[in-house]
């Protein structure tokens, strides 16, 4: 396209370029990355949003035919000439190379004489319909810059549907229908490029502009209008761009709409010229393309200048530390801030958006002074503080790490906001406490920081189920543990833990109980039971 200025690029050493003019003389052209500027500080850079050229996309696609073996010459076949369908003498043989038409001549240079082309084989199967998908893949998200045009060397097909993959031929969408009558077809009302308006401009339309008329030698046609588009926010004849740039910013489904991984064309049923299908000469339809264009770019956000194709692959060169085949991420360590495409905001140098160190995060790094370092995590898209100080945690080391709880009284931005559950390891099932401090205890600990043992338990690294125990020396005065569940008490002394000297006098402050009618077995188990509540719930 002439609309691009091209700059004087002087390569000083490898992968350094210095744009010796960078000032476009009109707006929007977005074809330099960086540039270098003296400023008070020295020799820096200045970084400004870019884009590869746009050029013939032809040359970087794969062709693929549904169904495989449709194209024409295999077995050998005789078909009509395309100038004079009753001169049915022209041969199709793929094994010999003047008579064959493989795929790959729809993308050859033109401006031979006669034309080459790829053909179908005929409509042998009428009325079985004659279809064909003819895919073009790039494996690279690629954006539209002019109009997308088919030359049929036969008539121009009575119905076909134009299609679109933004997602590498997972899934498809139309782009436009075409057809010599669009109700019947399609159950479409016809429309024309020229009705659309800003506000419609999203529509998916089907037209009969692209397949009236049965004339060989003029209309061989079809266009996806592309330009007309444009047109809509740049003006006639393109004359204001950057309206048009500025729309694409703002809007990313005019952006999708223009951007594309794969096309199809869906050849639904060939020229017949006629009302009627003469079934006698079959050998009059078939359909036959010359010349398929695609005129765009690769889509690199803004961050690449250049696109370059290698193993038979596309992809961009990546500036502004951004990586990917599209540009579409941070490097590894530049990731101190969310990746973002470029903008061709403000016009006309945009902005770059470059990605940042990991260490030096001016913005979104917010973490409470706990720490001064966040990192980029690609698959979130988001900023994450990273060894977050003071028993902190969290994006924004907002949260306590385990084995602390928020002092509910202090400022998140306060150094001690986080307080140690300081749980007893013997008494807690964990070092986790709730945020109030309460830790988890095991059967038989209790407490807030688990302890303390309940009744019937006894602390031994933790709380054992027993009254007594012998190592403990639990039992007093000399009384001895009985399977941990009792002291056996020497004659003068009684009680749980045999710590109560027996009554020598009426008078003495003794334990009432003791020295009295001796009690029936499960009575007595009963008192000892309840004493023992009685005793550690006092401890
Ligand atoms: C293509 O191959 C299929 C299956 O192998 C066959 O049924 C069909 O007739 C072939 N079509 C042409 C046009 O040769
Ligand atoms: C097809 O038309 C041509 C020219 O009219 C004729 O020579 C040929 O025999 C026809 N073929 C058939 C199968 O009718
Ligand atoms: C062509 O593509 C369409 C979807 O895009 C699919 O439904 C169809 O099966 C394909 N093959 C043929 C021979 O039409
Ligand atoms: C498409 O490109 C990816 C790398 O980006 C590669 O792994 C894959 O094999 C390519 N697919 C085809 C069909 O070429
Ligand atoms: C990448 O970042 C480094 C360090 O800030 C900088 O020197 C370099 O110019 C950047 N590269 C690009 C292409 O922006
Ligand atoms: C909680 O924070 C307040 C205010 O900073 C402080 O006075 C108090 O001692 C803290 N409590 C604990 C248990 O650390
Ligand atoms: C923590 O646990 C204690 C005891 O179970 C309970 O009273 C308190 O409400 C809990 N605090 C929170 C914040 O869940």
């Amino acid at each position: 396209m002439s609309m691009w200025l091209v700059l004087t690029v002087q390569v000083i050493w490898p992968g350094l370029c210095l744009a010796m003019q960078h000032y476009p003389t009109t707006w929007g052209h977005y074809d330099i990355c960086k540039s270098q500027v003296y400023t008070d500080e020295g020799l820096t850079w200045d970084y400004m949003a870019c884009q590869p050229e746009a050029t013939d996309m032809t040359k970087y696609l794969k062709v693929t035919l549904d169904p495989p073996n449709i194209t024409c010459g295999d077995p050998p076949e005789t078909y009509c000439a395309l100038e004079n369908p009753y001169m049915c003498n022209n041969e199709c043989d793929a094994a010999t190379e003047e008579l064959a038409h493989p795929p790959e001549l729809m993308f050859d240079f033109e401006g031979r004489n006669p034309t080459t082309f790829w053909q179908s084989s005929s409509w042998r199967k009428y009325p079985k319909p004659l279809v064909v998908n003819i895919t073009l893949s790039w494996n690279k998200t690629i954006e539209l810059t002019d109009d997308i045009v088919i030359t049929f060397e036969s008539g121009r097909p009575e119905q076909m549907v134009l299609e679109k993959s933004l997602d590498y031929g997972r899934t498809w969408q139309p782009y436009q229908f075409y057809a010599t009558d669009c109700l019947d077809a399609f159950t479409m009302e016809p429309k024309t490029v020229q009705e659309l308006s800003q506000f419609t401009l999203l529509d998916i339309i089907c037209t009969e502009e692209y397949s009236r008329g049965y004339v060989w030698k003029y209309d061989k046609t079809v266009r996806f209008e592309i330009k007309d588009r444009f047109a809509l926010f740049a003006g006639p004849r393109l004359h204001n761009m950057a309206s048009l740039y500025g729309q694409l910013d703002t809007t990313k489904n005019l952006r999708d709409f223009f951007t594309i991984t794969d096309l199809r064309i869906r050849l639904l049923r060939p020229a017949t010229g006629a009302t009627m299908v003469d079934e006698s000469n079959l050998s009059r339809y078939f359909y036959a393309i010359s010349d398929i264009k695609v005129h765009g770019r690769c889509k690199c956000n803004l961050h690449a200048n250049s696109c370059v194709f290698e193993k038979e692959k596309l992809s961009c060169e990546c500036e502004h530390n951004t990586t990917g085949p599209d540009c579409g991420r941070c490097k590894r360590n530049y990731q101190g801030r969310a990746w973002s495409a470029g903008s061709y905001l403000p016009i006309p140098k945009g902005t770059a958006n470059i990605c940042v160190p990991n260490n030096i995060s001016p913005v979104n790094c917010e973490c409470l002074g706990h720490s001064n370092r966040c990192s980029y995590i690609d698959l979130l898209n988001t900023v994450i503080c990273v060894s977050c100080k003071h028993n902190t945690r969290g994006q924004h080391c907002h949260l306590c790490k385990l084995g602390y709880y928020r002092n509910a009284s202090a400022e998140l931005e306060d150094e001690n906001v986080c307080i140690d559950c300081n749980c007893n390891p013997f008494g807690s099932e964990s070092d986790h406490c709730n945020g109030t401090g309460f830790c988890k205890c095991k059967a038989g600990a209790t407490g807030v920081k688990c302890h303390e043992c309940l009744p019937g338990y006894l602390w031994d690294n933790g709380c054992k189920s027993r009254v007594c125990d012998n190592e403990l020396l639990r039992c007093q005065n000399g009384g001895v543990c009985v399977n941990n569940v009792r002291c056996q008490c020497p004659p003068a002394f009684s009680g749980l833990l045999c710590e109560k000297p027996r009554c020598e006098s009426e008078a003495g402050g003794c334990d009432p109980d003791s020295g009295q009618t001796p009690l029936s077995h499960s009575a007595f188990l009963l008192l000892l039971t309840s004493a023992c509540v009685l005793l550690l719930t006092r401890l």
